[in-house]
């Protein structure tokens, strides 16, 4: 089936080298049955005309916001309204600037703020000025703002240096733009969600529990429930406050999560767990507050239950499992053991020991693992990852 059938995108092309494949991207586009209509800033047509860009899409293509003759046929008011996507490919650092201080200073910017569909970027630019604080912070702000970000994929680039900021190919972005169609693909679904970490009593004054921010669990519930899903989040002590429309249970040990969530998986459809939670608790917590007496004291752990083994353990009404694997050396091996061993259908694993992303970061880069597959997501914010994320596996549950 033609995963982007009757849908209309606005296609904005700004000028980066990348703009060359904007022919390419549309016959792709159109070819999985896309009505594509072409908006070129004025440095996107030193790369690619706009002659051949109307050929391939059928349809005018547009470059002037003071056009009175183009304003006639389909103003940029309309063009904003028509679209169910606006879809930016390539980019470059100077648009995503732009739109992350709500310019609109030419007719793409312009189409940006009045529509009401989402917008996705395919970012493209050399890999200095990606990894450029200013671009990143804009790239975050436009997050917050819900625009999705596809890409970039990391490689050989045009001036020779090598790193993140190529557009992802053709190939891969209208894969992924056929995924974000999937607005409402999760209705009728049910996900319980694990998140932040845990915390193991030792004392009434003292616990033991790790850095885990529940970002990253937070951000998957956000765009679980944006797809349409019902989303239970079962969450840790965190700082954040709970994606709206989420159902969220507060639970501070192992051994609440554990309950909770096994209560509720039985009505999941997925369940993903990304709470950090702690492997052993104390064996006796003191009902009293420990004094200190001796130089050195000692204190017995025993073994929490692992929840998402025991979810995935379920005999009836098995939910679709997801598992998170930090790992800080051999990912791939761990993570496929962690994967088999507790009988997972998925498993995201990240490296912790790369600085900037994982654990207690707004950043963050997966490889998710099946039985049969290994899908890497390029390191974006969480809220990118998290929309990535729940794409595959609504992808994965298909199949
Ligand atoms: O075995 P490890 O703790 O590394 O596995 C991590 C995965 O298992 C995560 O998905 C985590 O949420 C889950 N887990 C769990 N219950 C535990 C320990 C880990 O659900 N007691």
């Amino acid at each position: 089936m033609q995963s982007l059938q009757n849908k209309n995108i606005v296609l904005g092309i700004s000028g980066g080298i990348a703009a060359y494949k904007g022919p390419e991207l549309v016959r792709r586009l159109k070819e999985q049955g896309a009505d594509v209509r072409v908006v070129l800033t004025d440095s996107a047509k030193e790369f690619v005309t706009p002659l051949s860009l109307q050929a391939v899409s059928a349809n005018p293509v547009s470059d002037n916001l003071l056009d009175p003759q183009a304003e006639l046929a389909m103003g940029h008011i309309e063009l904003a309204k028509w679209a169910d996507l606006v879809l930016i490919a390539p980019a470059t650092a100077n648009t995503i600037a732009k739109l992350a201080h709500g310019m609109a200073d030419d007719l793409l910017t312009t189409i940006a703020l009045a529509t009401p569909a989402p917008i996705a970027i395919a970012p493209a630019m050399n890999q200095q000025m990606w990894h450029n604080s200013f671009t990143q912070e804009n790239l975050n702000k436009l997050a917050q703002h819900g625009v999705i970000q596809l890409g970039p994929a990391s490689g050989e680039q045009a001036c020779g240096d090598i790193g993140l900021g190529r557009m992802l190919d053709v190939p891969e972005l209208v894969e992924q733009v056929g995924g974000l169609s999937t607005d409402e693909i999760l209705s009728g679904q049910h996900w319980v969600i694990t998140a932040g970490p845990t915390r193991e009593a030792i004392d009434p004054v003292r616990y033991i529990s790790n850095h885990s921010s529940g970002k990253m669990g937070y951000a998957i519930a956000q765009a679980a429930q944006k797809a349409g899903a019902k989303v239970t989040l079962v969450s840790g002590p965190t700082n954040l406050a709970p994606p709206s429309q989420c159902d969220i249970v507060n639970v501070s040990s192992a051994a609440d999560m554990h309950q909770q969530a096994l209560s509720l998986a039985t009505t999941a459809t997925v369940f993903v767990a990304c709470a950090a939670v702690a492997d052993y608790r104390v064996a006796q917590v003191a009902e009293q507050k420990i004094k200190k007496h001796e130089d050195a004291m000692q204190i017995n752990l025993v073994k929490n239950p692992d929840i998402v083994a025991d979810v995935a353990a379920l005999k009836a009404q098995r939910p679709f499992s997801v598992g998170f694997a930090a790992e800080t050396q051999d990912v791939e091996h761990y993570a496929r053991g962690k994967l088999a061993k507790k009988n997972l259908d998925l498993i995201a694993a990240n490296d912790v020991a790369v600085s900037g992303q994982g654990f207690n970061s707004s950043d963050n880069a997966l490889t998710v693992y099946s039985a049969d597959q290994s899908i890497d997501i390029p390191l974006a914010s969480k809220t990118q990852v998290a929309a990535t994320l729940v794409n595959i596996i609504a992808e994965k549950l298909k199949s």
